[in-house]
């Protein structure tokens, strides 16, 4: 860590004696106080749940400016990368530092690419579940089923093993989220092409059958290309911070992946694109564009506990920068497979309408979020709802290792421990059964 550039003094109204901490400034965004000391000179440790004012650690990945609605990767914006490179460029600039040129990103992309098939067991793995699983349960045991077939990659403190763990992940997760889709609608599983882009060979895995050729739709291929690019890394979310914490134990790059995977799973997270395209729907089945009135009035009603999902995000207080991209590639996407006037896209459009118009979500800067367009160009494509984490986490994964091995290289890096606020009963004696 670098020496402070300023300091913050720290005093009690109870005539405790005040404390100096170091403040350092990062190259852009708010400056960080330094508060290691703090336990050891005052006794106390501080209060923030939900870690809304604390940064858990250092990282030259991705920035967000949530005021600006903002989005770098490298310093890279991300509306440069989604329309000027492409998702293998961006898996080499978030693990590496920085963008390939020419000869570098075919070296990458014959690396990834050779590593797309997985170990032939992993399909008795996937067979032990009930074929009607949830695909989001069954990619979390598949990614920390790896450990089991992988071990040759498995020790976080070697960083050859890292390395190819960060190759064998990008590569096998669309080979596993397409083996699970396969799975679930009792399709064979269908192997790796290596003469396809990333996107496409994951098409083909999900919707080709070993019985015709299939054909990549550039425009579906580009799509889907997109998301990834856009999912591919966002500082440190509830995910990744997750995949910091157990990695941080030192436990395996593979099992500490699905430890982000697990998270990813959650409505409030990754979970929101399925929960934001279920809610449209509801709302289609109930009357559609007639009823998006009354929908509003109870996500507005604290008392009904309806969110608008695909709204609001806890660091962008702007529009999301993904957003508009995706909404872009949502129109193209529409228009190639002759859907303009898909209802649930006319629904999601009305609902942005009034919501970027109301005093509630105006007050609150509510906007909408990268998933509020992300479900609705999946479901075009053909993935089902149940799919769409898994394809989230399938892109994730690149940032989520990035993560993962810039902690481990990072000198100051201990194992996470936060400390809490005690509430519950002081010591007592346990009392004989008879008598509680
Ligand atoms: N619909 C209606 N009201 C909302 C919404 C929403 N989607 N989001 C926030 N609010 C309201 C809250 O009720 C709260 O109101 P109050 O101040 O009157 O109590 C205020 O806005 C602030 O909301 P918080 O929940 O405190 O904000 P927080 O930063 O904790 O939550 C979150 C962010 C979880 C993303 C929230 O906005 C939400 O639940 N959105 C819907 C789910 C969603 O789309 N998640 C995707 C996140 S992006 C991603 O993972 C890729």
């Amino acid at each position: 860590m670098k020496l402070a550039d300023y300091k913050a003094t720290l005093s009690f109204s109870n005539n405790s004696p005040s404390m100096e901490m170091p403040v350092y400034q990062g190259s852009v965004g708010p400056d960080v106080i330094d508060i290691r000391k703090l336990y050891g000179q005052t006794g106390m440790f501080t209060y923030d749940p939900g870690f809304l004012s604390t940064a858990s650690c250092q990282s030259a990945i991705t920035y967000i400016d949530g005021d600006k609605g903002e989005l770098l990767y490298r310093g890279y914006p991300i509306e440069q990368l989604a329309t000027q490179c492409d998702f293998m460029e961006t898996c080499h600039l978030l693990l590496y530092g920085d963008l390939p040129n020419a000869q570098k990103k075919t070296e990458f992309t014959r690396l990834v690419t050779t590593h797309t098939m997985v170990h032939e067991q992993m399909q008795f793995f996937l067979r032990g579940f009930r074929r009607d699983a949830h695909p989001m349960a069954v990619l979390t045991g598949l990614v920390g089923g790896m450990s089991a077939f992988y071990h040759d990659s498995t020790d976080i403190t070697n960083p050859q093993h890292r390395e190819i763990a960060a190759i064998r992940l990008i590569a096998k997760l669309p080979t596993l989220v397409a083996m699970a889709y396969k799975y679930g609608i009792g399709q064979p599983f269908m192997y790796p092409q290596n003469n396809l882009s990333y996107a496409g060979n994951f098409l083909r895995m999900m919707f080709g059958n070993p019985c015709e050729e299939y054909v990549v739709n550039p425009v579906l291929e580009r799509a889907l290309d997109r998301i990834f690019i856009l999912h591919a890394d966002h500082e440190q979310n509830a995910s990744t911070s997750t995949v910091r914490l157990c990695g941080s134990s030192g436990t395996n790059p593979f099992a500490a992946i699905a430890a982000g995977v697990a998270c990813l799973w959650g409505p409030a997270h990754g979970g929101a694109n399925e929960a934001c395209l279920n809610m449209l729907e509801e709302i289609q089945a109930s009357g559609g564009l007639n009823k998006v009135g009354e929908f509003m009035n109870q996500v507005k009603d604290k008392n009904s506990g309806v969110r608008l999902m695909g709204f609001g995000h806890r660091v962008y207080k702007n529009y999301d920068p993904r957003a508009k991209l995706m909404q872009e590639t949502c129109k193209e996407v529409l228009a190639e497979l002759g859907l303009e006037n898909d209802p649930l896209f006319k629904l999601s459009m009305a609902l942005e309408k009034i919501a970027l118009e109301d005093d509630y979500f105006v007050q609150r800067k509510l906007y909408p979020n990268v998933d509020f367009y992300s479900g609705i160009v999946q479901r075009a494509i053909g993935i089902p709802v149940n799919l769409f984490t898994g394809i989230f986490a399938l892109a994730r994964t690149v940032g989520w290792i990035a993560q993962l091995n810039e902690m481990i290289g990072d000198p100051e890096y201990k194992i996470g421990r936060p400390r809490q606020l005690f509430t519950g009963s002081a010591r007592r004696d346990v009392p004989p059964i008879n008598q509680r």
